[in-house]
């Protein structure tokens, strides 16, 4: 119980689960048809765990397809570029968090779309919900994370867009920090503009 009387101090739900949370701790509760989600989440959140980007794992439970995590009480991705309250390095570091997922051959699926499955604490991201990852050879998270990027600054750089294409067909280390790079270069010149704007 909160100080409230709640059971619950939030409840979160999600087409595949239901998220309890509880004190510091998040409970993702699987829909009964989702086991094979579940299995894929538990497996991705345990060999993740080491990495720290992921929320730390307390317990499952596969008779109620249940997982406890560590609540991660911050703001997603999508509320801080709406608020315009993201700076180059808070994305950067979710652009590097995908090459390692890349390099790792996780393909975690969505992150053109990752509005709420990353999470930052203190400038902090944190990524959420890997029950439809996949293991492949050439995972896409960071074209798919700077498409997003380039859609959502409505910033428009066929530059980036060859980059994004050179590091997919070779994905190595010298492509991505080329792309790393001039992607850095252009979210700050968004950042100024919009420090200026919310002056
Ligand atoms: N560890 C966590 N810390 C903070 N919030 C969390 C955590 N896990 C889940 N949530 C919240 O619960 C929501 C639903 O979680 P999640 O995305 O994992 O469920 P889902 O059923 O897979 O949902 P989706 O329909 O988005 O795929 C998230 O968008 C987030 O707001
Ligand atoms: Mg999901």
């Amino acid at each position: 119980m909160d100080k409230k009387g709640r059971a619950f101090r939030r409840v979160f739900r999600g087409r595949h689960s239901v998220v309890y949370v509880s004190g510091d701790k998040a409970i993702k509760i699987f829909k009964e048809e989702l086991s094979y989600n579940f299995w894929k989440e538990v497996a991705f959140l345990s060999y993740l765990q080491p990495l720290n980007f992921v929320p730390k794992i307390y317990s499952i439970c596969p008779d109620n397809l249940s997982i406890t995590m560590k609540y991660i009480d911050g703001e997603n991705l999508g509320k801080l570029i709406e608020k315009r309250n993201v700076d180059t390095e808070m994305l950067i570091k979710c652009l590097d968090i995908c090459r390692t997922l890349d390099r790792l051959m996780i393909q975690k699926e969505e992150m053109n779309m990752p509005e709420k499955h990353i999470i930052f604490k203190k400038s902090k991201p944190y990524f959420i919900d890997f029950e439809r990852g996949t293991i492949t050879p050439k995972p896409a998270n960071v074209s798919q994370f700077t498409a997003y990027i380039m859609r959502k600054l409505k910033i428009n750089f066929k530059e980036i867009e060859d980059l994004a294409k050179n590091y997919k067909s070779k994905f190595d280390d010298e492509s991505y920090e080329k792309l790393k790079l001039n992607l850095t270069r252009i979210i700050e010149d968004w950042t100024k503009k919009s420090k200026k704007q919310r002056r």
